[in-house]
């Protein structure tokens, strides 16, 4: 390959996956880099040019670009190489070497993609915890309190963390209230996030990582991204998803199934106030709610999480089974809420009998889960409405 009069073009990562679509119906797809240079196999660079793009995006690092000099040449002539624009602002010293022009990916493409205003990289503001001023913060807690059933002393001890955290955040002592809440499932622990997610009025979705949802060893790719391998920029889902959000609160689920590379990622985050992916791009979280929560026990708690992480959590709760009359309260509220959904559904009115009789067929006391408590109140809904 001659570097004389050779191309790299560039793109704008917020509009990858719309490169990839309009390539995909022209017949081309991109691959990336790193699978070249993980793999030595010349059989490799044996790919037809007119249907294979390649994305040196993820050359991140000075002996990357160094490998990547060396593998140049085993490439044919017309190949096309493309890398995220800001990538090329830190390589491109390193790339001097290979390529002489750099054009827009739009000159390689048969429809042009436009970058809106709002797709590049701008610092967005998120509605905090802290902006709030004294009378919204009373008014957040009082809202809180309503939303979230029994739990007492866990929405006294918030109350005052928060109210704390405004202070100290001020001072530059405190970048995050993190909470860990622990204990039986189904009592409202993931509920907390999505309470304190609509009490901040927010628009987007929550922004939450499950690691219920992933092997322990994905479990940091799901994060923030692997370092490499993945085509096209792959910050990682948490991170993307903090990045979208309009509001200052992350939810982590079931965090004991995360593992060790986690833990300590998350106690930098903690201690320094930002989230950082794989692609060394970062997002501000000064200010944020973190909430995690898990279905360990009080006696596996220490056993399970490093005493550093553990001191850096600012509260640290069990959650056990609601009060009877917390039940109740759950049980009086879905029950409006499912009759008020289906009237306007199906635009007609049911019997105004029908609340008081679910509530007295239904025994609240018999569940420990509100899951099931659910179901339960479900059940007996479908059973009325169709006898
Ligand atoms: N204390 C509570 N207040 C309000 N709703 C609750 C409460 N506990 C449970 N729920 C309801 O039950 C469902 C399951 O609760 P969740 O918070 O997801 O359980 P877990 O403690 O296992 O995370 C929620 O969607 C919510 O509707
Ligand atoms: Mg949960």
């Amino acid at each position: 390959m001659n570097k004389m009069d050779s191309v790299i073009y560039t793109y704008d990562r917020s509009q990858f996956y719309r490169y990839l679509d309009v390539l995909k119906v022209e017949g081309k797809k991109i691959l990336s880099i790193s699978k070249f240079m993980q793999n030595t196999e010349d059989d490799l660079f044996n790919f037809d040019t007119d249907e294979v793009i390649i994305d040196i995006s993820a050359a991140i690092t000075y002996n990357d670009v160094l490998h990547f000099e060396h593998l140049f040449y085993k490439f044919s002539e017309d190949t096309i190489f493309i890398i995220d624009n800001k990538q090329l602002e830190k390589l491109s010293y390193g790339l001097r070497n290979c390529f002489d022009k750099e054009k827009n990916i739009n000159e390689i493409l048969k429809e042009d993609i436009e970058i809106k205003k709002s797709d590049t990289v701008v610092k967005k503001k998120r509605k905090l915890i802290i902006d709030l001023n004294t009378e919204e913060i009373e008014s957040f807690i009082g809202n809180f309190n309503n939303k979230l059933y029994g739990h007492e002393k866990f929405k006294e001890d918030f109350a005052s963390k928060i109210r704390e955290f405004m202070i100290f955040n001020k001072l530059g002592e405190h970048k995050i209230l993190s909470l860990f809440l622990m204990g039986d499932s189904g009592v409202g622990k993931t509920e907390v996030a999505r309470v304190i997610h609509k009490c901040l009025n927010s628009q987007n979705k929550l922004a939450k990582i499950n690691f219920g949802n992933y092997s322990s060893q994905d479990a940091l790719n799901s994060l923030i991204g692997s370092p490499r391998g993945y085509i096209g920029s792959d910050g990682g889902e948490l991170f993307n998803r903090v990045d979208d959000s309009d509001i200052g609160l992350i939810l982590i689920d079931e965090f004991e199934k995360s593992n060790n590379a986690v833990f300590n990622y998350f106690l930098d985050v903690l201690e320094n106030g930002k989230l950082v992916n794989s692609l060394a791009e970062e997002i501000d979280v000064n200010g944020f709610i973190i909430v995690f929560t898990s279905n360990i026990s009080k006696d596996d708690f220490p056993r399970r999480i490093s005493p550093e992480l553990r001191s850096r959590f600012n509260y640290k709760g069990i959650f056990n089974e609601l009060k009877k009359e917390d039940k109740l309260k759950f049980a009086h509220f879905r029950i409006n809420d499912i009759i008020g959904k289906y009237e306007k559904a199906y635009d007609i009115k049911l019997s105004a009998n029908l609340h008081n009789d679910l509530i007295r067929i239904i025994n609240v006391n018999s569940f420990k889960n509100m899951r099931d408590l659910n179901a339960e109140i479900n059940n007996n809904f479908v059973k009325f409405i169709t006898q």
